[in-house]
């Protein structure tokens, strides 16, 4: 057991027969509940349109999922006690009614009003649902009532804009978990940790000692069957605003006044409104063709079922960015992400600067670059390069590595969704996404989705187009894989 368990509540998940639900949500509830996080009168409410299923059916597709999910799923007391089902349709008041008093049913003697409302709904139905639970009252209870959304947070700036106003209508910011699921990984808190945990790091961490930073995520997989959602996504939408852009504000921004929500996402705002606009020749966007890997042929893109013919969807982004203030003026951060790629990866290299003295000029070989690498998956740890001297009689360098990795320390890494659930119900907003970054992030990437060029071609199971890597080599650098 973590902690003593928090007080009790509900949670009302929207999309609670979905993907989400089946794969993260309820997994992580039960093992939350297993041991010991929540309180044993926390109870689940699944909420979708389907009017034929019943609690019964429900709670059995529960068990089915968790077992196939490796889960003890034979624990048919917590399915049975604690999960519910309501059938729920969005443009209903009458259903609304409903689902509040079943909701009030569900707390009689349990707990005293404590509700996560959580969207894990397609994103069409965000704002009728948001609309329909302020109209019904559900967005205030005896309690606290918070509402959890899912990704994506609109599709630009507009709907972005439109949907923080709507959820403003009903709800405080202080009530509201926008999340991305990076934020719940324990790698990307532990950069928080690394930053301002060790002088050692952070002392050298600014334009004087850092020529310049990666944040790359490798997915290996293509599309596959969701040819309908990415076609109306691609990568700049569904990677690079919210995930890659987590990962840039948290390497660059200021020491935070406080271990606190406020403090530390208004340093991460401020990184990206300084953030400067992000030029036609500092970004290149790509799309997968056929390609091989281990002999195995690879579709390409255009190949995949559902994809339009000629569509110009981009698979791939890479981007230079600069972020003009007095800590990082001149150093340029590199961002990439691609699918199809020959290995799933997602890291942050911070590449320091050489020594500033020749020193070494007549042992045969220069000091390379000390580099930094925080891998946050597959193997999450650190890799930090050195210069030492060759053993033997000669006088020449050689480049070593020290390595951290954490299940050395730590076997079961905590999954992201169990720590974003264990967080809205202690009510710490830190690792969800403020309505203000939303916004600003959505600012930076807006033109860009506006001028989308053609993309350019590069074979499946390859590291992306030329034309990314002549992006980088323009400053003197190459991609680290
Ligand atoms: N799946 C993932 O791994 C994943 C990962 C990260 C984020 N997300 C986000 O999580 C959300 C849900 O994704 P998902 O993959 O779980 O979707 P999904 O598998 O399509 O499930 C959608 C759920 O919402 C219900 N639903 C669909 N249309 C609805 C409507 N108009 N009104 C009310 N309920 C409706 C569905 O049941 P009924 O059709 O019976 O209503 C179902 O329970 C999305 O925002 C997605 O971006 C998903």
């Amino acid at each position: 057991m973590r902690n003593p368990p928090h007080a009790p509540c509900t949670f009302v998940i929207f999309g609670g027969t979905g993907d989400l639900m089946r794969k993260k949500l309820l997994p992580s509830l039960y093992r939350l509940a297993q041991n010991g996080a929540f309180d044993k009168g926390c109870q689940v409410l699944g909420v979708a349109r389907d009017r034929s299923l019943t609690d019964k059916q429900f709670r059995a597709w529960a068990r089915a999922a968790l077992s196939d999910l490796g889960l003890p799923a034979g624990d048919r007391d917590w399915c049975d006690q604690c999960l519910h089902y309501q059938p729920v349709d969005m443009n209903s008041p009458d259903d609304f009614k409903a689902l509040a008093a079943r909701i009030g049913a569900l707390e009689a003697g349990r707990s005293a009003g404590n509700r996560v409302l959580y969207l894990a709904l397609p994103p069409a139905s965000f704002e009728g649902t948001i609309e329909a639970l302020g109209k019904a009252g559900l967005n205030r209870s005896k309690g606290w009532t918070r509402l959890v959304v899912e990704k994506p947070f609109g599709h630009d700036l507009d709907s972005a804009l439109r949907l923080n106003a709507l959820v403003h209508k009903y709800f405080d910011e202080t009530q509201i978990y926008r999340i991305d699921h990076y934020l719940g990984k324990e790698t990307v808190q532990n950069l928080l940790a690394f930053r301002f945990g060790n002088a050692l790091f952070e002392s050298a961490w600014n334009r004087d000692h850092i020529k310049s930073v990666q944040i790359s995520v490798a997915e290996q997989t293509s599309i596959g069957s969701r040819a309908g959602y990415y076609e109306n996504t691609g990568a700049l939408r569904d990677m690079v605003q919210n995930h890659l852009t987590q990962l840039l504000t948290l390497t660059a921004m200021e020491v935070p006044a406080a271990f606190a929500a406020d403090s530390i996402r208004f340093e991460k705002v401020k990184v990206l409104r300084s953030v400067a606009p992000i030029g036609r020749d500092a970004i290149v966007f790509g799309q997968y063709a056929p390609g091989k890997v281990d002999g195995k042929k690879l579709p390409g893109y255009l190949q995949e079922p559902g994809v339009t013919p000629r569509s110009r969807t981009e698979t791939y982004v890479a981007m230079r960015l600069e972020v003009q203030n007095w800590r990082w003026q001149g150093v340029p951060f590199y961002l990439r992400t691609g699918k199809s790629m020959p290995q799933r990866s997602t890291r942050i290299v911070i590449d320091f600067r050489k020594p500033p003295v020749a020193l070494f000029r007549t042992v045969g070989r220069r000091p390379h670059r000390n580099t930094l690498a925080i891998n946050l998956q597959p193997d999450q740890g650190f890799d930090l390069t050195f210069e030492v001297k060759s053993p033997g009689d000669r006088f020449t360098l050689q480049t070593e590595r020290m390595q951290f990795r954490y299940p050395e320390i730590k076997d079961s890494l905590w999954d992201g969704y169990e720590t974003l659930l264990l967080e809205i119900v202690r009510g710490d907003q830190t690792l969800f996404v403020h309505a203000d970054e939303t916004e600003a992030s959505w600012r930076l990437y807006a033109p860009l989705l506006r001028r989308r060029s053609m993309p350019h071609p590069y074979a499946a199971g390859s590291w992306g187009p030329e034309a990314a890597d002549k992006l980088m080599r323009a400053t003197g650098g190459d991609w680290t894989t």
